[in-house]
């Protein structure tokens, strides 16, 4: 039986990916901080679908917490298939504030906790020569709205070199683009997205479903949405300052809550 580890798989679209892994029979390995949650969730997938799940708590801002889960990952007695880098927070301030303290973390949590454990997995599944890394990044990455945007162009790029590196060893990467996504993601940062059109917003259900399949076929970068997928083509073809001037809109929009 294959098992997969999943950063955030309390929540949200760790959430979706801990349920359908495990409907496929996948073991799970959940990485998150809430124990109670955790727990609830381990509860709810081991009933559900008899799969076995090993928690994991862990704060991926803290650097011996993440040493601990790369440890896991680099356990050769049992080994992880599935590496899915997804936790992650909205980051509400602005570039200028002067306390940076929250960007620190969100740059800890979503850029050296991802280089880190992809560096743990990826070396262990290079040396067996099969597994795979998926990377939750954002449209967010073509964008310019502040530190989330440069942090998920990070992951993007990230993924794509590590893709380049990893080529013909039998580990496949895949960074997930996803839109607006029904979680509880915008409350959790006190981002205001009542302003974000309906036909925006995605589910996590699909959004995973789709995901999924990609990463199966091994696919480097996976957008599932046709509706994104045209808005994310619009947006590499037009000038660069239109997505500036669009980004700034979008950013005011968020702030006046
Ligand atoms: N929702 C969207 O619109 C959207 C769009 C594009 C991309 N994304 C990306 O999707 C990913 C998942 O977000 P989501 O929307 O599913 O949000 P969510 O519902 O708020 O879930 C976030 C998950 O990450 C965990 N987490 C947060 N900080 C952590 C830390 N320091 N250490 C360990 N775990 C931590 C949370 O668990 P604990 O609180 O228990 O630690 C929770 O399980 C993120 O990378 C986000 O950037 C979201």
């Amino acid at each position: 039986m294959a098992t997969a580890l999943i950063t955030g798989g309390t929540s949200g679209i760790g959430a979706e990916f801990a349920r359908q892994l495990a409907a496929q029979n996948y073991d799970l390995v959940l990485v998150a901080r809430d124990r109670a949650r955790l727990d609830e969730t381990e509860a709810h997938l081991q009933e559900q679908y008899g799969i076995t799940v090993e928690l994991l708590p862990a704060d991926l801002a803290e650097r011996d917490q993440v040493q601990r889960v790369a440890g896991r990952l680099a356990d050769t007695e049992r080994p992880i298939d599935v590496l899915i880098n997804n936790a992650g927070f909205g980051v509400h301030s602005k570039l200028l504030d002067p306390d940076t303290s929250r960007q620190e973390v969100a740059i800890d949590v979503m850029i050296r906790a991802v280089l880190q454990l992809s560096n743990a997995a990826g070396r262990a599944m290079r040396e067996r020569g099969s597994g795979g890394i998926l990377n939750v990044s954002s449209t967010a990455g073509f964008v310019s709205m502040g530190l989330y945007s440069a942090i998920k162009a990070w992951v993007t790029t990230y993924t794509e070199g590590l893709a380049g590196e990893l080529h013909g060893s039998g580990v496949r990467e895949t960074a997930l683009l996803p839109g607006w996504v029904h979680t509880e993601f915008h409350q959790r940062a006190g981002i205001n997205a009542s302003k974000i059109p309906g036909p925006l917003w995605l589910e996590p259900e699909p959004l995973v479903r789709q995901a999924l399949v990609d990463f199966e076929r091994g696919k480097v970068l996976s957008m599932p949405s046709t509706r994104y997928k045209v808005l994310m083509g619009i947006a590499q073809r037009v000038p660069r300052g239109a997505i500036h001037s669009v980004s700034r809109m979008m950013s005011s929009s968020r702030h006046d809550s």
